[in-house]
């Protein structure tokens, strides 16, 4: 194994907070890694679960005072000053024989900003905040905590399965599997990522969806959002899935005509983000009011002509009104493709 430098050590811890990507809302995922005093890896940990360990305390588990001395502890978020449901990560780092801790945001809270950083500069440790290419991907690895804790909203993500020609359904409504297996599951990986799947009334009955998480490794039962102005969805309990698919606490029928009411409520109930997953009309009015943080679209090599388009019921005056996509990651998954941007 090679020495590590800052950007790799960094990227590894990165990857290592979205491990804890299914359970560890409302908190931030927080990945951290060890170096020792020559810069080789000791170990990494994330934080897996709310109310669990600290991403650190992950870390640092298992490794004596002598593997730690001279050590650096690269971690993604600013480690906490505050003994919450678990010990203060700071004061923790500042009783190891560590030479160095590099983290990667200063904790959003202005009560407790730069407070951890201090507990451990205290202890004579050095301590430096993250500056550097790979700021942007650690702001994205706790968005939805820290657009939580900047704007006290919950955080909306918009889905979008769709052909190459920007169809989410035919005219006659017909609209299941446009994309294939391979991204069906990472949308199963997505629903356990954010608190609630919402959708449009007229979805869940067209589709009957189940929207529960369906994915080999994950074991989650993840809420349900449904808008639903005239009380239809009540009226068929008994033959639609969600119901069968989630326990009743799990739904929650909105009939707000505001959707920034509605995300309010959401907030209120503890639902801290939202993966939106259609239909057209839903699309439409969360684009329409700028309600929305992250698109996820899986686009499949596909064309089926006329059909339902995701922003049907948008339009822009003109083209200096264009939504400009912030932060476009790409890849494929199976033949398909998944965009991911910020809006
Ligand atoms: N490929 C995909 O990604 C995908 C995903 C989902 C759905 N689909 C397809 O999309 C179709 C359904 O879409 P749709 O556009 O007809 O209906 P929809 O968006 O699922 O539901 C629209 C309904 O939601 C209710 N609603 C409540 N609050 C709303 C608000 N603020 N803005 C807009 N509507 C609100 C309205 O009914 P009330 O006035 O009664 O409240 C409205 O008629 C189906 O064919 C489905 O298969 C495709």
């Amino acid at each position: 194994m090679n020495k590590l430098s800052l950007e790799q050590a960094m990227q590894i811890a990165i990857d290592e907070a979205y491990k804890g990507f299914a359970f560890v809302s409302p908190n931030p995922r927080v990945g951290c890694v060890v170096l020792d005093h020559q810069g080789y890896l000791l170990s990494t940990g994330h934080h897996t679960r709310f109310g669990q360990p600290h991403a650190e305390v992950e870390a640092l588990k298992g490794l004596s005072q002598e593997q730690l001395q001279g050590a650096h502890v690269i971690v993604t978020l600013e480690p906490c000053a505050h003994e919450g449901q678990t010990p203060s990560c700071a004061k923790m780092l500042a009783q190891m024989p560590l030479a160095q801790v590099t983290y990667g945001l200063i904790d959003p809270n202005p009560l407790v900003a730069g407070q951890g950083a201090e507990i451990i500069r205290r202890a004579g440790i050095q301590v430096n905040e993250y500056q550097g290419p790979l700021k942007n991907d650690l702001e994205e690895a706790c968005e939805e905590f820290l657009w939580n804790f900047r704007h006290k909203k919950t955080f909306v993500a918009l889905k979008v399965a769709q052909s190459l020609d920007g169809k989410i359904a035919l005219k006659n409504g017909e609209s299941q599997w446009i994309t294939g297996p391979e991204s069906r599951q990472r949308v199963h990986e997505l629903r356990a990522q954010y608190d609630a799947v919402l959708v449009g009334k007229k979805t869940v009955l067209q589709d009957n969806p189940s929207l529960n998480v369906r994915h080999p490794a994950i074991q989650k039962e993840n809420q349900v959002v449904v808008l639903d102005r005239s009380g239809d969805v009540l009226k068929n309990t008994s033959e639609l899935n969600i119901f069968k698919t989630h326990s009743k606490d799990h739904i929650h029928i909105l009939s707000s005509s505001n959707l920034s009411e509605a995300l309010d409520e959401l907030y209120n109930r503890g639902i801290r983000s939202v993966m939106v997953e259609g239909g057209g009309e839903i699309f439409a009015s969360f684009l329409k009011e700028n309600l929305v943080q992250r698109l996820h679209v899986f686009m499949a090599p596909v064309l089926i002509g006329q059909g339902m388009s995701w922003t049907e019921g948008f339009s822009i005056p003109s083209l200096e009104q264009k939504i400009q996509l912030k932060s476009i990651k790409t890849r494929p998954v199976g033949r398909d493709l998944h965009l991911t941007a910020r809006i």
